[in-house]
């Protein structure tokens, strides 16, 4: 990588901002070469980074000058901004939100699916990420799609309160104690109350529809990632916020265009360098989100498949949403586009 490129890091204060710092340091990437972004709340305020600290600066337009790379871990409506902001500046931007996984002149890249399309050219100069269970959905279903064809996949997320932000964390955290302590309080963040409850609406509902736009995020993604290759298996499902911190569970039900005994679809699974299986039954070994912090695969297990119905397979999985669902997506899409520039 060309050492003397600035790396703008935006939104580094934030769940997914953080653990995009920890993916660049374990890049080796030096603390001279970043600068760390926010709203004007954390101005000054100071971040670890290995063995030195980063002062955050606020978000300006000259904040861009001299940046070679945003990496953008900011709500869709900042990024919808500042994406632009960024190009004009000259810099290459990869974005975490959902502000730009519709425009289909923004390319929409999981670096372990089709990093290809880093390389490929395209209009502009910003790229955008899928979300993480679109990341974790893509990287299951690509495998299984390879050996016997997907049909249709049908899943239940299971999102800890860390997919609403810092604010979602604190939030959780607050409502736990509160309640443990027989103290009510109102929700800020969620819908409703987050601490012993599950709230099956993640984000806001579609104007035009009753799914709620994570839920069509998740079809739109997969149709976009899949159909650039052929075919596109159909994925919708729910989305529920529940009361855990990080990583999000994923039950999934997925109707295969050949029926595959479980011995094949766990083989065709682990061959996939995106995927780790945890699926010993008799030894409780299976994802759980507990296992999964720092985990740059997608874990999957407790697979089976139903005799009345042996085309559909059903399994658990469970993804790092913060690091492999976010951070890692952006670092490993941002570090080839300077590949692609030098
Ligand atoms: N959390 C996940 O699991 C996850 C996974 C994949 C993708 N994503 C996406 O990644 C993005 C960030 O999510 P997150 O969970 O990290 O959110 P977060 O914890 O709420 O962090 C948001 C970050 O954006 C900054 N920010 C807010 N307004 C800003 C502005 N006007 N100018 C500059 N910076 C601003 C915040 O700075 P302050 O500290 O100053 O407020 C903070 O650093 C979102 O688009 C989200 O959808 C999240």
């Amino acid at each position: 990588m060309n050492e003397n490129v600035r790396i703008a890091v935006v939104g580094a204060t934030g769940v997914v901002g953080r653990e995009v710092l920890s993916a660049l340091l374990d890049q080796g990437v030096p603390s001279e070469q970043l600068t760390v972004l926010a709203s004007e709340r954390s101005e000054a305020v100071e971040l670890e980074y290995g063995e030195d600290t980063l002062a955050v600066e606020k978000t300006t337009p000259e904040a861009f000058r001299g940046v070679g790379l945003a990496l953008l871990a900011t709500p869709s409506d900042v990024s919808r901004t500042l994406g632009p902001v960024a190009q004009a500046a000259g810099a290459w931007v990869v974005d975490a939100s959902s502000a730009f996984r519709a425009d289909g002149t923004v390319p929409l890249v999981l670096p372990t699916f089709n990093p290809e399309m880093l390389g490929a050219p395209f209009k502009g100069r910003i790229v955008s990420v899928p979300s993480a269970v679109s990341s974790a959905l893509v990287s299951i279903i690509a495998p299984l799609q390879k050996a016997f064809g997907v049909v249709r996949v049908q899943v239940t997320a299971l999102m800890g309160a860390s997919s609403a932000g810092v604010a979602g964390v604190t939030e959780l955290e607050k409502q736990t104690a509160g309640l443990l302590s027989g103290r009510e309080s109102e929700p800020h963040v969620f819908p409703h109350r987050i601490g012993f409850n599950l709230v099956p609406q993640v984000g806001p509902f579609m104007a035009s529809s009753p799914w709620t736009e994570e839920e069509a995020g998740w079809t739109l993604e997969a149709a976009r990632l899949f159909g650039a290759r052929g075919e596109t298996p159909v994925v919708a499902g729910t989305a529920v916020h529940v009361p855990t911190f990080y990583g999000h569970g994923l039950s999934l039900h997925v109707q295969l265009k050949t029926a595959a005994p479980v011995e094949q679809a766990r083989a065709a699974l682990k061959a996939s360098p995106a995927l780790k299986v945890l699926d010993g039954p008799a030894e409780k070994v299976y994802p759980m989100p507990m296992l999964i912090a720092g985990d740059a695969s997608v874990h999957v297990g407790r697979l089976r498949t139903f005799p009345q119905a042996p085309e559909w397979l059903t399994l658990f999985a469970v993804v790092d949403n913060a690091g492999r669902g976010g951070a890692l997506n952006l670092v490993e899409a941002g570090l080839r586009l300077l590949q692609r520039a030098a």
